[in-house]
């Protein structure tokens, strides 16, 4: 079996595949590729009798999924997670066991130099997981008037002192238009004072911010949680790991309103100490899980 390197680690995998209740000869839905960790182990549980179908929007993931999952039950699709229902089928398929979700960007997309996800990339800032479809992050970034980049920084990225960064910007870009994310970055770092109790980059709320504006990442996600119900059997679970409170609340409220779905953890699932000493990035996952009623 061949297995290329992926330099994204599964987050919460052994809580995903308790969660999942994945068993021989189940189907599965992974609707957020990636690097493949959590399909692969939900595909070895499943065996040659089940599968695992795997979606992603990046060209990049499908096709470097391929090499990864030879000998193992899994199917790849590029596409949106929310077009689940038409996925099936075409795939000739009514509905699924489970469905798994572990939203955002892929380290495997951060480490990609020329894809402008990391803040020190030189390529053109692109935040997209879809390259080819919609526009390029830095055409967004240079259009937006002051005041709606100001609010979508605020809204995506719950970031303070918006404002401020979305006027560094326009200044900015009337001497000359901001086309790296390294520039991007570097303009973020010098308009606003790091916090001292802060950690993280300066720039980090912004591209996240941009990161769901350039994918409409929330309305995929509100789509999915409307459409995907509907794709599970009698008792199948939805599994989604979100990573910040945007997504989190909307999973929250939709487990437990929705009629079509029991909510099985009261309170999300956290990853442990140790995971989050492993694999720093797990730290702010949060897993929820709800059984087709
Ligand atoms: C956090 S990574 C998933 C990692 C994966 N679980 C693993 O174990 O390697 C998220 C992936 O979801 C993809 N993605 C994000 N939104 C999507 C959507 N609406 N439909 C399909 N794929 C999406 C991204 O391109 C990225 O590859």
């Amino acid at each position: 079996m061949s297995e290329l390197p992926s330099v994204h680690v599964a987050v919460l995998l052994d809580e995903v595949l308790d969660w999942t209740a994945a068993r021989t000869g189940g189907l599965i839905v992974d609707g957020t590729f990636g690097g493949g960790g959590h399909a692969r182990a939900l595909a070895r549980i499943v065996g040659e009798t089940g599968l695992v179908i795997g979606i992603d929007r990046d060209p990049a993931a499908i096709e470097l999924g391929q090499a990864r999952s030879a000998g193992l039950p899994i199917r790849l699709i590029r596409g949106n997670y929310c077009d689940l229902p038409e996925v099936l089928e075409e795939l000739g398929l009514e509905t699924v066991d489970g469905i798994v979700l572990d939203l955002g960007l892929s380290s495997d997309q951060l480490a990609d130099s020329e894809r402008g996800f990391s803040f020190s990339g030189t390529g053109p800032l692109d935040l997209r997981f879809d390259p080819t479809r919609g526009e390029p992050t830095w055409r967004l970034v240079n259009r937006l008037g002051e005041k709606n980049l100001a609010d979508l920084i605020y809204a995506y990225g719950e970031e303070r002192l918006s404002r401020r960064i979305a006027r560094a910007i326009v200044e900015q870009r009337q001497k000359s238009e901001i086309r790296t994310a390294a520039e991007l970055a570097d303009l973020i770092r010098r308009s606003v004072p790091r916090q001292r109790h802060e950690r993280i980059d300066p720039a980090t709320r912004t591209f996240q911010a941009l990161r769901i504006a350039s994918n409409e990442e929330l309305k995929s996600l509100d789509v999915a949680l409307r459409r995907l119900p509907d794709c599970l059997k009698p008792g199948g679970r939805l599994a989604i790991i979100s990573f910040h409170s945007l997504e989190d609340r909307r999973v929250k409220e939709a487990f437990r309103n929705d009629p079509r779905c029991e909510a099985l953890t009261k309170k999300p699932v956290r990853p442990t100490d140790e995971e989050i000493e492993r694999n720093p990035r797990a730290r702010s996952a949060k897993l929820r899980v709800a059984a087709r009623a």
